[in-house]
């Protein structure tokens, strides 16, 4: 659906090296994240994408098309919700989206039942002056794909929510996902990343470091343990073994032969353990 291409960009004014030759492929139907630190270059790739920003060097094919030979009917075929809502404040929420959808051609999904969704109904003729941040957001990611775009893209879907309302984000993601749609997300939140995408790539100073389904780099990249807590003539010890290679461990099997285990836990590896080592910086 999106191929990337030795993809380089260098924002002129600043002469910041922002992407660097990064290549990588999004599958239809995938939801695939773009995670890394503060100034990575996950927007910028995005912006690119969408073709907000112009003048870079490489290629972006999008459903087989080159993205600088798309027309303004690539704007029919995707949706775009960024993280900081560009919304009409003076208008309420039902005339945004009335607004907003008549720039499109395609089919609209019905207003009142999207807003329903995302639990706005009830403040439809609220003018977004008068909306909190989590309700724009909201109303944001609606209006994002309320003309029903094949390909999806979304710069921090749940930052700012509370759990109830980032959930039903997500599930709204996967929904996207079950029609067949194909979602690009960039965020900062490991666990969002673990439930909701296919595939990450972590991307660090404008470079790929790695691509893969979550699970496979936490299994590759991760540190699994075992922690153990164990009494030596009433007096408590611990030890922690990896867990790779446990069957043959000798020390392993000795402790729990001679003495009283006390506690023990498996310490699964983490997508915040990768995010660490693929780009040498811990969570903010
Ligand atoms: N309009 C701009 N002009 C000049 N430099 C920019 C511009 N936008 C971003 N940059 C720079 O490009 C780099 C990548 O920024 P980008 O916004 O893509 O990062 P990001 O991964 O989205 O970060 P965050 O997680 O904070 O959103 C940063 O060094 C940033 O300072
Ligand atoms: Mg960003």
């Amino acid at each position: 659906m999106i191929s990337i291409r030795n993809l380089d960009f260098i924002y002129q004014k600043s002469k910041k090296h922002a992407i660097r030759n990064i290549s990588f492929d999004i599958e239809k139907g995938e939801i695939f994240g773009f995670l890394g630190p503060s100034g990575a270059g996950k927007t910028t790739t995005q912006r690119l994408i969408i073709g907000l920003i112009r003048g870079y060097q490489g290629d972006i094919m999008i459903s087989g098309k080159e993205r600088r030979q798309w027309k303004k009917d690539f704007f029919e075929n995707i949706g775009v919700a960024f993280d900081f809502p560009n919304l009409y404040l003076k208008l309420t929420a039902k005339e945004n989206l009335e607004l907003i959808g008549s720039y499109y051609k395609n089919e609209k999904t019905d207003i009142d039942k999207l807003l329903d969704e995302v639990g706005l109904l009830k403040d439809k003729n609220v003018k977004i002056e008068d909306y909190s941040k989590g309700m724009k957001m909201r109303l944001n990611f609606v209006r994002s794909i309320m003309h029903n775009p094949d390909i999806l893209f979304f710069d921090e879907p749940t930052s700012g929510l509370d759990p109830v309302n980032a959930k039903i984000i997500k599930d709204k993601i996967v929904k996207l996902k079950e029609q067949n749609k194909t979602v690009f997300l960039t965020t900062h939140n490991m666990t969002v990343a673990e439930q909701l995408c296919d595939r990450v790539a972590f991307i660090n100073e404008g470079e790929i470091s790695a691509i893969d389904t979550p699970k496979n780099l936490m299994i590759e990249n991760g540190r699994a343990f075992i922690d153990m807590t164990y009494l030596v003539d009433g007096i408590m010890q611990n030890a922690v073994f990896p867990l790779s290679g446990i069957e043959s461990n000798e020390k392993f099997y000795d402790i729990m032969k001679k003495h009283q285990i006390m506690t023990m836990h498996t310490q699964e590896a983490t997508l915040e353990d990768v995010f660490i080592k693929y780009t040498g910086r811990n969570l903010i």
